[in-house]
């Protein structure tokens, strides 16, 4: 890890004036986002937001005219409630391309990869982009725990891959974690800074350990809360009421572990057990029964409540 671990926007951007020529977020034009679930369409809306061409990455054309379909929704409401003109809302819908094709990544500056939480889907993606994408340009992934390093690794620039680890809502929530892992230069980094930061949102460096900081800190929470629920204490209704009255969250743990999507709850805290060997991370087992019986949460319009 670099000196810079923990530094914050602020002194990021001071400290970046003299050196703006080699870390000018402008140089990113063209964005890739691959994948095109909770995240991947978030990620679509606030990088177009932002001015810049964006070209979604699905598996299946439908999957990915699905976000545009989505993020159209989600600007809708906004001209409703009139926080955006219909032309602005049209002018970001304009920059966003649906595609099948990895090859269409060739010419992007970055790729933020945004599939499923698996390390050995997310590695292949590594190592095809790799090949497909322009030398020079940074891949990042938007992964919530796995290392870094480990997609790194499998390309030849491992210089230029980092973490950009957005927060769900991506358009609404502030927040975003780069990662650093030991392989990346610091220009990566300070680029991915610069480029969170011009998507309005407040950009924290961390190092490349397994739920960065966020959820590192948040799951042991997130999982004792299933345990608590387990163990009889209370009931789910009560245990939401408790953390959003009693700390002032501004939602409790349950639905929030449905707005997150239990299968990905369940990656994440495995990659921190397996990481930390910390009992506190090991996967509630009513988190693992929901997921085998497909109760994700919000995606499938069943969790811990009925959506
Ligand atoms: N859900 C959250 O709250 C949240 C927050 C921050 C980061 N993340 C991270 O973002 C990433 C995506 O999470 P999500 O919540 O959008 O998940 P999701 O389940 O909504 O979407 C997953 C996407 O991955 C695709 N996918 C599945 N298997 C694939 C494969 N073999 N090859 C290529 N694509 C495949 C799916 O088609 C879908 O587009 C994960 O790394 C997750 O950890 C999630």
């Amino acid at each position: 890890m670099g000196s810079n671990t923990g530094t914050d926007s602020a002194e990021l951007a001071d400290s970046s004036e003299d050196t703006a020529a080699d870390f000018n977020s402008d140089a990113i034009e063209i964005v890739g986002v691959l994948g095109s679930g909770i995240m991947g369409s978030g990620l679509a809306e606030v990088v177009a937001r932002s001015g810049r061409r964006v070209i979604v990455r699905s598996r299946t054309r439908e999957g990915a005219e699905a976000v545009v379909t989505k993020v159209e929704r989600n600007l809708n409401r906004q001209v409703e409630k009139e926080k955006l003109e219909a032309d602005e809302r049209d002018a970001i819908l304009a920059l966003i391309t649906p595609t099948d094709d990895l090859g269409q990544l060739a010419e992007c500056d970055l790729v933020i990869e945004s599939v499923v939480e698996d390390l050995e889907v997310k590695r292949d993606l590594f190592r095809e982009l790799d090949q497909i994408v322009k030398p020079g340009a940074i891949l990042a992934t938007n992964t919530s725990t796995l290392p870094v390093v480990e997609m790194a690794m499998v390309t030849e620039r491992p210089e230029l891959v980092c973490g950009i680890h957005f927060f769900n809502p991506a358009p609404m929530m502030k927040l975003v974690e780069v990662i650093h892992p030991i392989t990346a230069a610091d220009d990566t980094i300070k680029t991915a800074m610069l480029f969170a930061e011009s998507c309005d949102k407040d950009a924290v460096e961390v190092a490349d350990r397994a739920g960065f900081i966020v959820n590192a800190l948040l799951f042991p929470y997130l999982n004792n809360a299933v345990k608590m629920w387990e163990h009889g204490t209370a009931s789910i209704d009560a245990i939401d009421a408790a953390m959003q009255g009693g700390c002032n969250f501004p939602m409790g743990p349950f639905a929030l572990l449905d707005l997150v999507g239990l299968d990905t709850a369940v990656a994440i805290l495995d990659a921190m057990y397996e990481e930390f060997r910390d009992p506190n991370y090991a996967p509630a087992t009513s988190l693992r029964r929901m997921v085998t019986a497909g109760h994700l949460g919000r995606k499938t319009g069943r969790g811990f409540r009925w959506y």
